[in-house]
């Protein structure tokens, strides 16, 4: 039997702002035709966040549209991947029987995500499963604009240069104020190792460049004193959030979200403790920036 694939009525509207569109008329639950699938691709690299509105999809059909993009990335913290679907990481702050569901705290810094491994991810889509009454929106910075706007004497600082990118910069100061971040066993260690990333990346598939600092991730500029290492980083995250190059996510049911982490970092604001969220993300693997 041959499965059909019909074009859909996709509608691509553009939000104010630096960045992101919504997409509604499309059912991704259903087979994607090569044409709507290539408008979309447009429409992830001409925005860097995709809306994808009211999609009832189940964890193998998220897994199989991320697929068409490229291999997933399991996460290192496998505590908590969804059961039988290791491609999907739990973003949750729900506790069952006194145990954390999901990465409660992801997102609490501005980051992108997995630029602590050698190819960081290409994009990540989250789906909305459980949303908060208020809160826990999430906000995403074009760092093409941070790159494109940036004072030239910070230009001139890191144009040529690299930096260390850990994904345990931030994770003892994370695992005193929550219980989402459990010890790491020598073999999750092991996969975590520091990365040395160019400070500007340029986008694989748009020629684009932007920077490729965050918060989260980036310890220190190589070959600089310390002291200069971390005004300079300091000035770079500064620059990135500025209001002007932000957009902020208000989650609506069934929204499945699509952002490119080449273009992009993002953060979770946040959601009551008496509230309950949960989300599933899978990841893409990417290249190696240059
Ligand atoms: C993440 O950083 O992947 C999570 C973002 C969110 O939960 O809003």
């Amino acid at each position: 039997m041959t499965t059909q694939t019909l074009n859909q009525t996709i509608e691509i509207t553009p939000f104010e702002g630096p960045l992101g569109a919504e997409i509604t008329g499309l059912d991704l639950s259903q087979p994607l035709a090569d044409d709507d699938f290539k408008r979309i691709h447009r429409a992830h690299l001409d925005h860097h966040v995709i809306v994808f509105r009211d999609q009832r999809i189940t964890p193998e059909q998220h897994i199989t549209f991320s697929r068409r993009f490229g291999p997933l990335q399991i996460h290192v913290l496998h505590q908590f991947q969804l059961s039988g679907h290791p491609e999907i990481l739990i973003v949750s702050n729900v506790m069952e029987n006194g145990k954390p569901i999901g990465l409660g705290d992801a997102g609490h810094f501005w980051h992108s995500d997995l630029s602590y491994k050698e190819t960081p991810s290409l994009g990540s889509l989250l789906h909305a499963q459980e949303l908060p009454a208020e809160g826990g929106d999430t906000l995403f910075a074009n760092m093409h604009l941070a790159w494109d706007t940036l004072p030239q004497a910070l230009r001139d600082a890191v144009e040529g240069r690299f930096a260390e990118h850990t994904y345990l910069a931030k994770y003892a100061e994370l695992q005193k104020r929550s219980p989402w971040r459990p010890n790491l066993s020598a073999e999750q260690i092991a996969q975590v190792k520091p990365v040395v990333q160019p400070i500007v990346r340029t986008h694989p598939e748009t020629g684009r460049r932007a920077l490729f600092v965050s918060e989260h991730f980036t310890t220190r500029v190589i070959d600089m004193p310390e002291d200069e290492s971390r005004n300079l980083l300091q000035a770079l995250f500064d620059h990135s959030v500025r209001e002007e190059h932000l957009y902020r996510h208000q989650w609506r049911e069934h929204d499945l979200v699509f952002w490119d982490n080449r273009s992009l970092m993002h953060l979770a604001a946040g959601t009551p403790d008496h509230l309950r969220r949960k989300m599933y993300r899978t990841t893409i693997e990417g290249d190696t920036p240059f």
